[in-house]
């Protein structure tokens, strides 16, 4: 399974060490920009958070970051998001089986488009398949690098759909946003009847609050791209976490059933097992990078304008790091203190995930026997699969799962059913 699909193979630096990858994600003279022609030039990821870099990306990050403050992050997921997991999970299930791929995205959608700024009517299920679609053609461009087969075929369908993403999610959420921020405190909106202090706090809003500041170069373009790539970001990589923690979970019960009857009742455990998966299924499994200059990563020497690939995949199963089963999915294994449980799976540094509490919520406590603290967070993902598991979920022995080969990032799925058996209950 290691590099199955040559990802590994072009010509760049490969770091595979913890301490290196670790060393490079922090070193500010490698950039994620990488060339014009695979990022911009009508890409999903043009002038993109993601893409930027120096004090464009610093600035752009500081106005966004805000979003991700710890009581907003609570508040999703201790009053929004158990509601939305049971209200999404009774309307996909049918006949006691169901796609893990499809529950995923459909679940990891409503989060991310209500963090991206994008309305929706919430009645509508249809709708979110309509987002979920926007999502596809997002995640494959994003990942363009990656892509097996036509890129240029990639290229023209983030083109057609970012336009009709525009027209039927952007604009109008662009325009009800702009309604309420132009009237003064207090006054309601005569369309919505919203009043001007229930602005919601997206992406969207935070981009027009500071659309006027030159220095940042909010266009009408970038703004529909950035809303884009928050919808993207959020949704496909939560949704893949999501199954990958229960395949890898699947396997392990098989094993310790005595062991899973004790813990699995614990959220802690839970959360635990999705900090893992992680570790051994990163989303990405190859990082890339740009060195902008001449310089350092551990003791090699890097030409500027060379190109790297930060192997997580195999910088998670560092044994220096890790141990010597670092190869092995161990929800209970020890990990030394200041080593990420999910290893390098959200990069550091400057591009350091910025929706990572949100998705897998703060590190777990070394002891699963004590209570948290009130300020610990288990994410939306745990959440996810917890639910799931409430529905006694299990791979259908009759319909195989199927990975994503549209792609060299081996560790993400097409489909994977399953079935469930009762009410989830959280
Ligand atoms: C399990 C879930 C997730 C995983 C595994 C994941 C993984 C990553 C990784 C590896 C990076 C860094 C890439 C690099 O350095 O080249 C990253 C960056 C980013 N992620 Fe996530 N992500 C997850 C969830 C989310 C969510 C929920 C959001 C949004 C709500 C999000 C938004 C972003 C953004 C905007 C960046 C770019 C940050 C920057 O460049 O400053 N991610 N993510």
């Amino acid at each position: 399974v290691e590099d199955p699909r040559g990802m590994y193979e072009e010509d760049a630096l490969i770091f595979t060490r913890f301490a290196d990858v670790q060393a490079a994600l922090f070193n500010r003279d490698l950039s994620r920009s990488l060339d014009k022609r695979t990022f911009e030039e009508g890409n999903v990821r043009e002038r993109n958070l993601s893409v930027l870099h120096g004090t464009e990306h610093r600035d752009r990050r500081r106005i966004e970051n805000r979003l991700f403050q710890s009581a907003r992050l609570a508040m999703y997921e201790r009053e929004l998001f158990p509601q939305i997991v049971v209200d999404t999970m009774d309307r996909v299930v049918e006949d006691g089986r169901a796609d893990l791929f499809r529950l995923g995205y459909l679940l990891s959608v409503v989060l991310s488009a209500r963090t991206a700024g994008v309305d929706r009517d919430p009645d509508s299920v249809d709708q979110l398949e309509t987002l979920i679609k926007h999502v596809d053609v997002f995640s494959e461009a994003s990942a363009i690098e990656d892509t097996i087969g036509d890129k240029e075929a990639v290229r023209r369908r983030v083109t057609d759909d970012l336009a009709e993403f525009d027209r039927a999610f952007v604009r109008p959420s662009r325009e009800r946003r702009e309604r309420l921020l132009v009237r003064p405190e207090g006054q309601l909106d005569e369309a919505t009847g919203e009043q001007a202090d229930h602005v919601p706090d997206d992406v969207l809003t935070r981009l027009l609050q500071n659309k006027h500041n030159q220095a940042l170069r909010l266009d009408d373009g970038l703004i529909v791209r950035e809303v884009a790539s928050y919808l993207q970001a959020g949704t496909h990589t939560s949704a893949t976490t999501m199954i990958n923690t229960l395949d890898l979970i699947f396997q392990w019960r098989a094993r310790h059933p005595e062991e899973w009857a004790a813990l699995s009742p614990n959220r802690l455990f839970i959360q635990r097992c999705v900090h893992e998966a992680l570790r051994v299924r990163p989303t990405n499994p190859g990082i890339r990078r740009l060195a902008e200059v001449d310089t350092k990563v551990g003791d090699t020497e890097i030409p500027a304008g060379s190109r790297l690939i930060l192997s997580t995949w195999f910088a998670n199963r560092d044994e220096s790091a890790y141990g010597p089963d670092a190869d092995g999915f161990d929800p209970l294994r020890s990990v030394p203190e200041g080593i990420a449980r999910w290893g390098t799976s959200f990069g550091a540094g400057m591009h350091a995930c910025i929706g990572r509490t949100l998705s897998v919520g703060t590190p777990v406590p070394e002891s699963l026997d004590e209570a948290p603290p009130d300020s610990h967070l288990y994410g939306l993902v745990t959440l996810m699969v917890e639910g799931l598991l409430g529905r006694g979920v299990e791979p259908d022995p009759e319909r195989p799962a199927v990975p994503d080969d549209r792609t060299k990032r081996w560790t993400r799925w097409r489909s994977y059913p399953v079935r469930v058996s009762a009410k989830v209950t959280l």
